[in-house]
């Protein structure tokens, strides 16, 4: 580590921000040692806000029917090999009493953007929850959406929406998306959610196709200036029937060193340990906890469409991955010195 490099160190320890120059130099030429310092302060600020304790979120995938077209994605509505599927009000809310028994308090409605889900079914979906559950947080992750719609899922009781803005270069996310979709759109859906009182999560992928190192300094700049309550990242992994099949799976160590990062730019911050890094690394969960992440979200989707939610290949849905196996999940956490906790 040279002493410029030592300097950065000390300065987002310190005051938690830098400039974007400055994480670009960060992410280029860190070597072993920064790493290990930056995972060290950043278990540190974890311990502080968190103690040793994991949160879990049941994730229920309610659909893969998608109007979108996202390069990158197993789901996307160009993709007629997918077999596509909708669960009924009565599939989502037995499986939320299934992971109500084993002990989950925060249940995440994921989906890709299916015009089903008007607002009038999303609010007696996310009230019958709050009804039957009301120790519990309910997350949704159904895309962008219209601020109208946003207000109306807040006030039928929805506490927390995902919207991971994927990358905060405008030019990149050109280069992710289809022409209809804008970056504009995007942020104006976060900004909205945030200031609806949502508690908001943002999020990208590490290593999507063109993503350079100043693309990775903004995200974390924006990061630094959103400060959002969540921020799921994880390695982009190909699917095979998208365009971006023939591009590489992004890098375990980076996603790591990000979290690290993430964590001492936003200290409160839920930051899951993805199903992506578990996808890509046997040990991906383990690492990302012990790189300060705080969540795991185990998916509790029913066991018929496990395997269609199919965003990346390979991705897990069995395991420690799967909510019947909290007790693995579990047995996995205690082993590296954390405790899997019942909390929303
Ligand atoms: N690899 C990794 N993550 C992906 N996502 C979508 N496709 C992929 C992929 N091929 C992520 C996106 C999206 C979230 C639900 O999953 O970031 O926001």
């Amino acid at each position: 580590m040279d002493n410029y490099m030592n300097e950065l160190v000390y300065k987002l320890m310190d005051s938690r921000k830098l400039e974007t120059e400055e994480y670009i130099y960060l992410i280029r030429y860190r070597d072993h040692d920064t790493e290990e310092l930056l995972r060290e302060h950043a278990v540190k600020v974890r311990k502080e806000n968190y103690g040793n304790e994991v949160l879990i979120r049941g994730l229920i995938e309610v659909s893969n029917i998608c109007k979108n077209d996202c390069l990158y994605c197993g789901i996307r509505k160009s993709n007629w090999r997918t077999e596509r599927y909708r669960l009924s009000e009565k599939e989502i809310l037995s499986a939320a009493e299934t992971g109500y028994r084993l002990g989950f308090k925060t249940f995440v409605l994921q989906g890709g953007e299916d015009a089903w889900y008007t607002d009038e079914r999303l609010e007696k979906l996310i009230r019958q929850l709050k009804k039957r559950y009301p120790d519990c947080a309910v997350t949704l992750s159904l895309g962008e959406r219209g601020r109208e719609s946003f207000e109306r899922l807040r006030a039928a009781g929805a506490d927390r929406y995902l919207l991971r803005h994927e990358t905060a270069d405008r030019e990149h996310y050109r280069k992710l998306h289809p022409q209809e979709m804008s970056f504009e759109h995007r942020m104006e859906c976060l900004m909205a959610l945030k200031e609806l009182g949502f508690q908001t999560g943002a999020g990208f992928m590490v290593g999507s196709p063109f993503q350079t190192t100043e693309n990775l300094a903004r995200d974390l700049k924006f990061l630094e200036e959103f400060q959002p309550e969540m921020c799921g990242i994880g390695p982009f992994i190909p699917h095979h029937d998208t365009p971006f099949s023939g591009y590489s799976a992004g890098s375990v160590e980076l996603t790591c060193f990000l979290l690290s990062v993430i964590r001492i730019i936003c200290p409160k911050v839920l930051l899951p340990a993805t199903t992506a890094l578990g996808t890509l690394d046997p040990e991906g969960r383990e690492k990302g906890i012990l790189s300060g992440a705080n969540v795991v979200m185990p998916n509790l989707s029913p066991a018929n469409v496990r395997g269609k939610y199919l965003l990346y290949d390979g991705k897990l849905a069995t395991g420690a991955e799967s909510a019947e196996n909290l007790l693995n999940l579990k047995r996995r956490m205690e082993k590296i010195g954390y405790v899997v906790v019942e909390k929303k």
